[in-house]
């Protein structure tokens, strides 16, 4: 399996029409590591999250600058073609967005064939099994691989997505609050999941969970109207943050 890469973002702005969302933010991410985001509800972090992508840039008005690398690739360099570049960099939303029309199997089959992989029909089920096995979803949907993604419960659909996401051996995982609509037990397998993956792919997770980012990231950014007011190994930043506004965000203060 190939190495995790850093990603690295670099005087970051981002904004809607005349509304800036991102100022100057720069941020540096651990190759392998989980970095979680915290901040108030609209801070940025889901912006933040999709100029990494470049999912941003088809919001309406949508403008960005400033630079994100991926390892050595630059994202935004022109001749980088957006459509495998999200293949590489994998997203998971808040609300699962499984598609509708296609089974389980086909949900996660589809990924691995968009990506240019040929592989024998056995292969493809050996992929598909293995992401659905890494998501915990496997032992759920292995009688019913061929029924409907829409017939699963929320939180499977959520799994769903994530072995989607998997099955292509994404480099980065994006999360935005991908546990923000189960409940605790499925919760608990993703942030099981995102400990296993550990090294071989780097996640930014946001999060409105302090205590999961607590126990699942490596490192915390703190964001706060847009800004990156404080990225720190986790155990520093939820015992004894550096800045005062992260310690009124994390005592409950606003937000
Ligand atoms: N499509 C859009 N068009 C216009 N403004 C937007 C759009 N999406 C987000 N914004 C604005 O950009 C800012 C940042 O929003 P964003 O969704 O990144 O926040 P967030 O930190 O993810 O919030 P939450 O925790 O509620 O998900 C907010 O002021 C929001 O109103
Ligand atoms: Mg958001």
């Amino acid at each position: 399996m190939v190495e995790a890469p850093s990603v690295q973002i670099r005087a970051l702005n981002a904004s809607y029409g005349a509304r800036a969302a991102i100022h100057d933010l720069s941020l540096d991410c651990v190759a392998g590591a989980v970095t979680a985001v915290i901040g108030p509800s609209g801070c940025g972090k889901s912006t933040m999250l999709r100029c990494v992508n470049r999912l941003h840039e088809s919001a309406a008005n949508a403008r960005v600058s400033g630079a994100v690398f991926v390892g050595q690739a630059d994202v935004y360099a022109r001749a980088v073609d957006v459509v495998a570049l999200r293949r590489r960099i994998g997203m998971v939303f808040q609300r699962p967005t499984p598609f509708p029309t296609l089974s389980i199997f086909e949900n996660v089959a589809s990924g691995i064939r968009a990506s240019g992989i040929r592989a024998s029909n056995r292969a493809l089920s050996d992929s598909v099994e293995a992401a659905l096995q890494r998501s915990g979803l496997w032992p759920e949907v292995s009688h019913q691989l061929h029924g409907s993604a829409l017939a699963l419960s929320g939180g499977q659909q959520q799994r769903l997505c994530i072995a989607r996401a998997l099955a292509v051996d994404p480099a980065v995982l994006l999360l935005d609050e991908p546990t923000a609509s189960l409940d605790p037990m499925s919760t608990q397998g993703i942030e099981e999941l995102l400990y296993e993956l550990r090294g071989t792919v780097t996640v930014i997770l946001v999060t409105h969970n302090m205590q999961q980012a607590a126990r699942v990231s490596d490192t915390t950014a703190f964001m706060l109207d847009g800004v990156l007011v404080e990225h720190a190994p986790s155990l520093a930043l939820f015992t004894t943050p550096s800045d005062p506004r992260t310690e009124a965000y994390l005592t409950g203060r606003f937000g």
